[in-house]
């Protein structure tokens, strides 16, 4: 109602004095409003994206910050559908790999921006023990489990909060996974929160809770190229990554459960390197990953919310940092991509076109007596953080 209306509205109730004051106060209410909008430094907007064929409405939400990044959500997956940052000429261009509809998300693809779980990564053929019964997981990824299953996290439809504090917008996201779904012990309540600052970091926390013994490794599978062009493959990003050791697989991408020192090997990223100086090297982990499609065990995991790896870009100047409180994350240089999943404009991904930066415990951890544990128990909070920080230099 604008002051006007309000004014009238004031008159038919209220006598000429009580009304001046009326007008007042709402001229007051409605100077704040504008002046909050004014001063929402990051905003949040929801706009419907979709239905799937149950008939399920899927929406998005765009998260916006006064330094020129974008980010869009839907409720499908959790999927970051397009992440815009700004590159050194400060021009806001998309850094993540997509496609522009539900559609799409929903044929069959390699987790593009979506949130995975209730286990990131490999367990090794589909199976893991808890409390002396044996639990049998779908095999999607001959011959083991990967990424929670075929539906897991990834494929169902989240519920959406939006919330604002300070200088941030957040969208928080549930998920109810139920007891036995896709394998998994215990019903399990599923949070995860984005939230966009003016400082162009994408903040992503994740929370659960269970009712039965169950594991949980839960991560974002987006697939970034800093140089926003999607025809060029990644291997001219420098990576960093704070890690001294290794997780090295077998043949499946199933760990030994030996960790090892990077010292001289095409894994040493503890200085910048671009990811194409050694990805063709003779190596019998990169011929096992076709290429990067490892965990490492990050340093400092007594220090919680860190710093883990970085990714750089010099042709835009675009330099995400991702700092975390997991003790691993998967560098995977998309080996897997082969040129048939169609871009947003145009075009099919091509093989290397996107990297992935998932912070997580190590693969295969439930079948791994020296791996960090990724048991969660009745009453436990299940609760990590991850952030991804633009910037160019
Ligand atoms: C895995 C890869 C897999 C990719 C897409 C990554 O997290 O490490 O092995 O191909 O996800 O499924």
């Amino acid at each position: 109602m604008n002051v006007l209306k309000r004014c009238l509205y004031g008159f038919s109730i209220v006598s000429l004095a009580s009304m001046n004051i009326q007008c007042k106060s709402d001229k007051k209410v409605e100077e704040t409003t504008t002046e909050a909008k004014a001063t929402a430094v990051v905003t949040i907007e929801k706009s419907a994206y979709g239905t799937t064929p149950k008939g399920e409405k899927i929406d998005s939400y765009k998260l916006k910050n006064q330094k020129g990044m974008e980010v869009d959500i839907i409720t499908y997956g959790g999927i970051i559908s397009s992440l815009k940052v700004p590159n050194k000429a400060g021009k806001s261009e998309e850094v993540v790999l997509g496609f522009n509809s539900l559609e799409q998300y929903m044929k069959p693809n390699p987790y593009f921006g979506a949130l995975i779980g209730r286990y990131g990564n490999r367990i090794a053929k589909g199976k893991f023990t808890l409390d002396g019964k044996e639990y049998a997981l779908a095999i999607n990824n001959d011959p083991n489990a990967l990424h929670g299953g075929p539906e897991g996290f990834h494929r169902v439809v989240w519920t959406a909060e939006e919330a604002k504090s300070g200088d941030n917008a957040s969208l928080k996201l549930k998920y109810v996974s139920k007891d036995l779904e896709e394998g998994y012990p215990g019903n399990l309540t599923v949070f995860v929160t984005y939230t966009l600052n003016n400082d162009n970091s994408l903040d992503v926390v994740y929370e659960a809770t269970t009712d039965k013994k169950t594991v949980v490794n839960l991560t974002q599978h987006s697939y970034f190229n800093l140089s926003s062009d999607f025809s060029k493959p990644i291997l001219d990003h420098e990576i960093t990554i704070d890690a001294d050791k290794l997780v090295p697989v077998a043949a499946t991408l199933i760990p030994t459960g030996k960790l090892t020192d990077v010292t001289n090997t095409p894994f040493d990223f503890r200085k910048p390197k671009k990811v194409g100086l050694a990805i063709e090297a003779k190596d019998e982990q990169l011929k096992n990953g076709l290429g990067y499609d490892h965990c490492w065990v990050l340093n400092n995991q007594d220090k919680g919310d860190r710093f883990a790896a970085s990714a750089y870009d010099a042709g835009s100047g675009r330099l995400l940092e991702v700092y975390t409180d997991q003790p691993g994350i998967q560098f995977y240089s998309g080996n897997f991509l082969d040129g048939t999943l169609p871009m947003r404009n145009g075009g099919t991904y091509a093989r290397r076109t996107g990297f992935c930066l998932e912070t997580q415990h190590y693969p295969d951890s439930p079948n791994q007596k020296d791996f960090p544990t990724t048991v969660l128990n009745p009453g436990e909070n299940y609760k990590t953080k991850t952030s991804f920080k633009f910037s160019v230099k």
